[in-house]
């Protein structure tokens, strides 16, 4: 594998699962590696882990509850403040469906739903605070951990008021995901950032799988390979606006394609990150 030695990258969620693992892989490899997490003294150990496995000082670790549009701006604030250039942004926290079976809609500290804000909005949020620093490492690129599981947006029932279910809410946030990408994308056409979504690997060994399926059909390695690749291979390096499943390009739900569904999550989203006004964080 090519070093990445000089790249700066961020991935969220980088306490469990496949961010933890590619936490690990990227620092093995060079990278000045920035973990995210909610809970910090998890991270300290992750960090504390990974320094013992790389022996050098290219980490650092960033806590902020994603449930949070504010802790978001904190974390883009320090991070701000600390880089210049960021080479790679992946967006890979995620709240899965949670406890199978459990019906209770969950909120986020701002009011709104839970995985929608969490695995969606935060990352929104957190992309256009950090991209003065994205476009200044270009050749860059920003990937979206989204997945293969996909449920149509209801612009009458955005927040899932009416109709609660918690595997809707993730599939929900994860094509909103994707739509993002696509957007961002054109909106990015020329100016060296790359950005592209993928469905790492069906059911891995992770807490958000065990938690609500009971059982896996494959490794957080697997997941990793397909994360790995779409982050820094020369392969992928050319193509912006994707979704891969796995390696593959592949078809997203009918709906990432629809621009006005698009354009309609666009503004929701603006509005809802207080960002409709210049992109900037206050
Ligand atoms: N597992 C699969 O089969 C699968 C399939 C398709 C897509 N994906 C996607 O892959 C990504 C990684 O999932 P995973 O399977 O590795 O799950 P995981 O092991 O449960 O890890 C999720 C990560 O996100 C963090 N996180 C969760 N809620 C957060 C919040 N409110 N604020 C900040 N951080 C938060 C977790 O922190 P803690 O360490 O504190 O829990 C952890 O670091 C997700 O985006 C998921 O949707 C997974």
């Amino acid at each position: 594998m090519e070093s990445l030695s000089g790249k700066t990258v961020l991935i969220t969620g980088s306490t469990d699962g496949l961010g933890k693992l590619t936490a690990r892989r990227f620092a093995a490899r060079g990278a000045f590696v920035l973990l995210h997490g909610r809970d910090a003294s998890k991270g300290k150990t992750v960090l504390d882990e990974i320094s013992k496995e790389t022996g050098d000082g290219n980490l650092e670790y960033y806590n902020a509850d994603l449930s949070s549009l504010d802790e978001v701006r904190s974390i883009a604030k320090s991070i701000l403040s600390r880089h210049e250039k960021l080479d790679i942004l992946i967006n890979n926290a995620g709240l899965g469906g949670g406890p199978r079976g459990n019906a209770t809609r969950e909120v986020s500290g701002d009011g709104y739903e839970l995985r929608f804000a969490v695995n969606y909005l935060s990352h929104f949020l957190l992309t256009y605070a950090l991209l003065p620093i994205i476009k200044a490492a270009a050749p860059s690129r920003i990937i979206n951990v989204s997945s293969i599981g996909q449920h149509p947006l209801d612009f009458n029932d955005l927040m899932l008021e009416k109709n609660y279910d918690s595997f809707r809410a993730y599939r929900q946030s994860k094509l909103a995901q994707v739509m993002f990408t696509i957007d961002l994308a054109n909106e990015l056409s020329g100016t060296g950032v790359v950005v592209n979504c993928l469905h790492p690997a069906t059911l891995m060994n992770t807490n958000m799988v065990h938690e609500f399926f009971g059982s896996t059909m494959s490794t957080v390695e697997n997941g990793a390979d397909a994360l790995e690749y779409v982050a820094t291979s020369a392969e992928a390096a050319g193509i912006t606006g994707a979704y891969f499943n796995q390696k593959r390009q592949s078809k997203a739900n009918g709906q990432a394609y629809d621009t006005v569904a698009r354009r309609k999550l666009r503004e929701i989203t603006l509005r809802l990150t207080k960002l409709d006004g210049p992109k900037v964080i206050q």
